[in-house]
């Protein structure tokens, strides 16, 4: 039997989840996805019109296909935590059941089981703003949507998810070492999903025997990047200064993620891999 994946945080063509999802379909995995609920509506317009055909050509020359596309809000995890104003906001009016615990059941219903969870999400309202400038609430809140997000994820989907399954998340650098402009307390939910990724594993691991990491991928210039708005920048820079002076390539993150949810790393938990072209070994630019 093929492996099924459940991947949160995919809304366009440009970012790591969906590279993920590639590399994923094209070793023979079915692929559901988790979209985060204001962007559904168009996500799917753009899936259906073919907008995506092109970005959907796998190696044997087919088409990734996406089972089912779920709307997912990650920072809420049951209805009674949705305030009113989210509940009666026409972008979430239209969809229903896309709390975590909801999706769980969802998938469950649709599906029965899933092997491999991937988290590919990150929110931080004040991420423009420095760590030192941060309100509490904004600090909280990219916490929430960047960290606590996927052990909620874990917690509902692990009752779902096979025995031999895998988890893979995506970090950043800022969670080891200062990247000025990377605020908001976004640097501080990274590295508490670093952290969080070990915990989880023993957990995981012992209980379910499932295998939880995380890829610390290097920059690109995706959706969620281009808002924090100094991506070009720190592609730039890693060209210049990594130890491997060529582009990025989503990609390339997709294939880490698909042989970390293989047998092919059936080791392989509680680890934080990189792959960002070298970038983290360097101590200075030269
Ligand atoms: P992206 O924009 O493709 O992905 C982020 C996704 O998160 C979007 O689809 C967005 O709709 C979704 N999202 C935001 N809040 C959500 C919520 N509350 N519930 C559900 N979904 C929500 O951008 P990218 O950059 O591919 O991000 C994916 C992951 O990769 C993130 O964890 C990010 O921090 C990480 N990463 C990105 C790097 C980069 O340079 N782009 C570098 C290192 C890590």
């Amino acid at each position: 039997r093929g492996k099924r994946a459940f991947i949160a945080g995919i809304a366009d063509d440009n970012g790591y989840g969906w590279a993920i999802a590639k590399s994923l379909a094209a070793a023979g995995a079915e692929i559901l996805v988790g979209t985060w609920v204001p962007a559904l509506n168009i996500f799917e317009t753009s899936l259906r019109r073919g907008k995506f055909d092109e970005s959907r050509v796998l190696p044997d020359g087919s088409l990734m296909e996406i089972a089912k596309v779920y709307p997912l809000d990650a920072v809420f995890d049951c209805p009674e935590d949705v305030p009113e104003d989210v509940k009666t906001n026409k972008r979430y009016a239209g969809s229903s059941k896309w709390t975590v615990t909801e999706v769980a059941e969802s998938v469950k219903q649709d599906f029965g089981t899933i092997d491999i969870l991937v988290h590919s999400l990150a929110n931080g309202p004040e991420v423009i703003k420095p760590l030192s400038e941060t309100s509490r609430k904004g600090y909280l809140a990219a916490i929430s949507a960047s960290s606590y997000s996927f052990i909620s994820l874990l917690k509902h989907f692990l009752p779902i998810m096979n025995p031999g399954g895998a988890t893979i998340s995506l970090t950043y650098i800022a969670s080891e070492r200062i990247i000025p402009g990377y605020g908001g307390g976004m640097s501080s939910a990274k590295a508490a999903l670093e952290s969080d990724t070990k915990v989880l594993a023993f957990e995981a691991g012992r209980k379910h025997k499932i295998r939880v990491n995380t890829i610390s991928a290097g920059p690109l210039g995706s959706r969620a990047a281009k808002a924090i708005g100094f991506i070009d920048m720190m592609i730039n820079y890693s060209l210049e200064n990594a130890p491997l002076q060529k582009e990025l390539y989503a990609e390339e993150v997709g294939n880490t993620a698909a042989f970390l949810a293989s047998p092919l790393a059936s080791a392989i938990t509680g680890a934080t891999v990189y792959v960002d072209n070298g970038l983290n070994a360097m101590a200075v630019g030269v």
